[in-house]
């Protein structure tokens, strides 16, 4: 078997369209554009390339975004502080705080201070936990991406054996909530591994569906996957390459040429979940400045 390759920056781009010309709608019926404040402390170069790619989106879709640098040494009082004044900032729809944050600023306790409405990361507890519940939220962008893939490519979710490997707040775990839940998109049954996991293989070689969040290069061999699995790559990882100008390569979690061979479908890296993630951050700010999730009280 040879898999069907799954084109996320084609999906996305579709998206991407969609929030386009509803931004364009919006704005048409008077209203302002949505805006985006992004927040980051310190100078991480790989959260600048993130952001970079996420501010590219805005402009291309019609949102307006700023982002506020902040120095790494300034304290959690200073970091809430500015936050809170972008809670209460009319102005401002969706506040993102690039992750991660040095470690002197606890994320849980930074990112409990977004106003939930405003949270299109999908963050924060009230977020997580309305996801649990199957209630309306802003749902993390990375997993909602994938959700995206099956549905525009019309692979099923339900009543498959879906296998999450990685249990992170951003990714694993609402990755698993989304599969599990008992709702039109869901309907998997789910099961979690995680670095604690045992015999890996064991878990992954029953997986119907495989979905890969570990930041492990090349974790996943094709003897691990089950003829037919639906793989997806979520990693990202930079390893050493002299053949490339700069000097690096992006690959991910999956040894993408030996596991194609069995799978049925498969993402790449690059090209895969990435590009879904920023669409999915595009589509929450629209809703967030429509507050079509969350409206005025
Ligand atoms: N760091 C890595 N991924 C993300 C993300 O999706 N959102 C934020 N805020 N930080 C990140």
């Amino acid at each position: 078997m040879s898999a069907e390759i799954i084109d996320g920056k084609k999906v996305a781009e579709l998206v991407r369209t969609r929030v386009r010309e509803d931004v364009a709608e919006w704005v048409g019926k008077g209203n302002r554009a949505p805006f985006l404040k992004v927040i980051l402390v310190g100078d991480d170069p790989a959260s600048r390339v993130y952001i970079g790619a996420k501010t590219r989106a805005c402009e291309d879709v019609g949102i307006e975004t700023s982002t506020e640098i902040l120095q790494d040494t300034i304290s959690a009082k200073e970091l809430k502080d500015v936050i809170r004044m972008y809670n209460t900032d009319d102005a401002v729809d969706g506040i993102l705080v690039q992750l991660p944050l040095p470690s002197h600023l606890s994320s849980h306790d930074v990112i409990e201070t977004i106003n939930h409405k405003k949270d299109v990361d999908g963050f924060h507890p009230m977020n997580v936990g309305r996801l649990a519940l199957d209630q309306p939220c802003f749902r993390s962008c990375t997993p909602a991406g994938v959700m995206e893939l099956f549905k525009y490519y019309s692979i099923a979710v339900k009543a498959k054996h879906a296998v999450v490997v990685g249990a992170s707040n951003i990714v694993g775990s609402p990755m698993a909530t989304m599969l599990s839940r008992e709702n039109s998109s869901g309907k998997a049954t789910t099961t979690i591994c995680h670095k604690y996991t045992r015999d890996l293989t064991l878990h992954t070689i029953n997986a119907d569906i495989l979905i890969v969040a570990a930041g492990q290069p090349h974790l996943i061999k094709a003897e691990m996957v089950k003829e037919g699995a639906v793989v997806i790559d979520v990693g990202i990882n930079r390893v050493a390459d002299e053949t490339s100008e700069k000097g690096y390569k992006l690959i991910g979690d999956v040894d993408f040429e030996s596991v194609r061979k069995k799978a049925s479908w498969i993402t790449p890296v690059p090209g895969g979940v990435g590009p879904m993630t920023v669409a999915m951050l595009m589509k929450n700010t629209l809703l967030a400045a429509k507050q079509s999730i969350y409206p005025t009280d």
